[in-house]
């Protein structure tokens, strides 16, 4: 079937997770920074991610900005930064307005005028979805902002990918879902989806039973992928 729907995980996928970090490090409140922001960002996006997977199969669900903030907590600690409340609410407030990647506006206009529908799929709430995508201007790029709020459960739970055909009434094999994610690429791929994986740091690929169709170092050849 031709592709009707391109799905986008948001955090690392549109929107740039290091952001965060490697904008405080240059901010002249927090100099202790400067050498290991880095360090901190892998750590937070790390450990937020783990306590999704942890949560989900333990059914002890909470909301995505609760696991933003303990991955947070517990990388401040790790990196000996835990004794600077300015610099925690710093972090926090940033991760409410981090950049698109700069191909991402054109790349989803392209989609637009394709005819495609286009919508993000993620963990994130509502409201920390609607912070990102208001600060990067992309709202009138997207049909529609799919949260796993409304079904209580992180990916890559199946429930999740379920939202799509529900949304759009479409088919698994209309769908071109993108993730950055390794393990989010491969969980959609087993639902079902035709998935590329956006690899930007030339990463190994994750060790599971499902593999994405495509491996790609950024969005741009994303419309092309989607009219095949
Ligand atoms: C999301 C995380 C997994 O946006 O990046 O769903």
């Amino acid at each position: 079937m031709p592709i009707t729907t391109c799905v986008f995980d948001a955090y690392g996928t549109l929107f740039d997770v290091t952001a965060a970090a490697r904008q405080a490090a240059t901010e002249p409140e927090f100099p202790l920074l400067q050498d290991n922001w880095a360090t901190l960002a892998n750590h937070w996006r790390l450990k937020q991610l783990q306590y999704t997977w942890l949560r989900a199969i333990t059914d002890a669900h909470c909301s995505f900005w609760q696991v933003t903030q303990d991955g947070l907590d517990w990388a401040l600690e790790a990196t000996g930064l835990a004794g600077d409340p300015k610099l925690r609410q710093r972090l926090l407030d940033l991760y409410w307005e981090l950049q698109a990647y700069p191909e991402v506006p054109a790349m989803l206009s392209a989609l637009k005028k394709a005819g495609m529908n286009t919508a993000i799929l993620s963990n994130g709430s509502p409201d920390m979805l609607d912070g990102a995508v208001q600060s990067a201007g992309i709202g009138l790029l997207l049909d529609d902002v799919l949260s796993v709020e409304s079904v209580g459960i992180f990916k890559p739970d199946s429930r999740v990918y379920d939202l799509v055909g529900q949304r759009f009434g479409c088919k698994n094999d209309e769908v071109l879902f993108v993730s950055s994610n390794g393990w989010d690429a491969a969980g959609a791929a087993g639902y079902g989806f035709t998935t590329a994986w956006v690899n930007r740091a030339s990463e190994p690929i994750d060790r599971l039973p499902w593999t994405p169709q495509q491996v790609l170092s950024n969005l741009t050849s994303i419309p092309d992928l989607a009219a095949k």
